[in-house]
């Protein structure tokens, strides 16, 4: 059986570009591969995050997992944290890596970019995520659009790491969806839509009230045209809203278009609110079930035990092949 990692980061409450490019399509694969789904809050802490906050969006992040459909019989879900092994080999890869290759990477440029104090953490970003994907002998990555270059560096790093040492990772491949890989802003649809935007009406949080995403979809950008049609180059807004209808309501878009022929933006933003809401209102009923329960402590306590069992013989592979062993273990 193939295996499937996947991490989010913990870094506030997940958007519906999280949702539609990344969480939703792990409910499917879960059923033909060993899965494993992460929470990654070491990397949320390469920018400042408040204490309490990381520790609340760990949680809250684990049981959307849960909520979304990941079922951990199937699923193995954990936090980063829990598993040093990751840090340990995050180490080792950034002794593998180039400061240039690191760098490059659009991430790290835009969110360094500006900024009079950047952490070497921000830098140093993707072999910790290269040692994520690497530990567990993945085969695919689930990711938007926008973690494509990170696999790319993975990949780079598994094959200089097997060139250098010992033929030990797997060379893993991305995975991003066809359609929904990159949700744009609601206020600037040629950005992508992000947790961190500053400003609220620009992105969906998962846990949004039906009042709010009603209201943040009516104020949502589009154009002058009164046209409902798909173009992403002349009409982004428009666009990005009949790719979150269609996700939503599982609908293709040429079938959205036709239905919204002649029909103004109007009706056209209040049933997309409509699909969003009917899409997020079971999720967001079994996160509130799940968010204070011992069940959810208990299934990241088993998921931590097993991923530590696999994580420590990669872990073990790397060092032996690298000569930082004593002795054979
Ligand atoms: P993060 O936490 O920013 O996002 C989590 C997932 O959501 C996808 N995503 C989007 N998809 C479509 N439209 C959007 N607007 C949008 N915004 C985010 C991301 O592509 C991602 O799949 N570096 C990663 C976390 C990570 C990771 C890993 C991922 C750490 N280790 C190992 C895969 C494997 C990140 O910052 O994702």
């Amino acid at each position: 059986m193939q295996t499937i990692f996947s991490g989010i980061q913990p870094s506030g409450t997940l958007t519906l570009g999280n949702y539609l490019g990344a969480m939703k399509h792990f409910v499917d694969l879960q059923e033909e591969y060993n899965c494993y789904f992460c929470i990654v809050n070491q990397h949320a802490i390469t920018v400042p995050q408040e204490k309490a906050k990381l520790k609340e969006n760990s949680r809250s992040l684990a049981a959307l997992y849960l909520a979304v459909g990941i079922h951990p019989d199937k699923s193995t879900v954990f936090i980063q944290s829990e598993v040093p092994a990751h840090a340990q080999l995050g180490w080792i890869l950034q002794c593998v890596s180039y400061i240039g290759e690191l760098e490059r990477m659009t991430q790290f440029k835009d969110k360094s970019e500006g900024k009079a104090a950047v952490s070497a953490g921000l830098l140093t970003y993707p072999p910790l995520m290269a040692a994520d994907i690497l530990l567990y002998g993945t085969d695919i990555v689930p990711v938007g659009e926008d973690q494509k270059q990170h696999i790319e560096l993975t990949r780079d790093l598994a094959e200089r790491f097997n060139r250098q040492y010992n033929e030990i990772f797997t060379i893993p491949e991305a995975r991003i969806p066809k359609v929904g890989a990159r949700i744009m802003s609601l206020q600037n649809p040629t950005r992508k839509m992000s947790k961190s935007d500053e400003n609220q009406n620009a992105f969906i949080s998962m846990l949004d009230d039906e009042k709010t995403i009603l209201k943040k979809i009516k104020r949502a950008q589009t154009d002058s045209d009164n046209e409902i049609r798909f173009d992403k180059e002349k009409k982004p807004g428009v666009s990005n809203l009949l790719t979150i209808y269609s996700l939503c309501a599982n609908k293709s878009i040429e079938e959205l278009e036709n239905m919204y022929e002649g029909k103004g933006y109007g009706q056209f933003k209040e049933d997309t609110a409509n699909a969003v809401i009917q899409a997020l209102k079971p999720i967001q009923e079994r996160y509130h079930e799940l968010i204070n329960s011992d069940e959810l402590d208990e299934i990241l306590d088993k998921g931590a035990e097993k991923a530590n069992r696999t994580a420590q013989k990669m872990l073990f592979k790397a060092e032996r092949a690298m000569g930082l062993e004593r002795r054979r273990r």
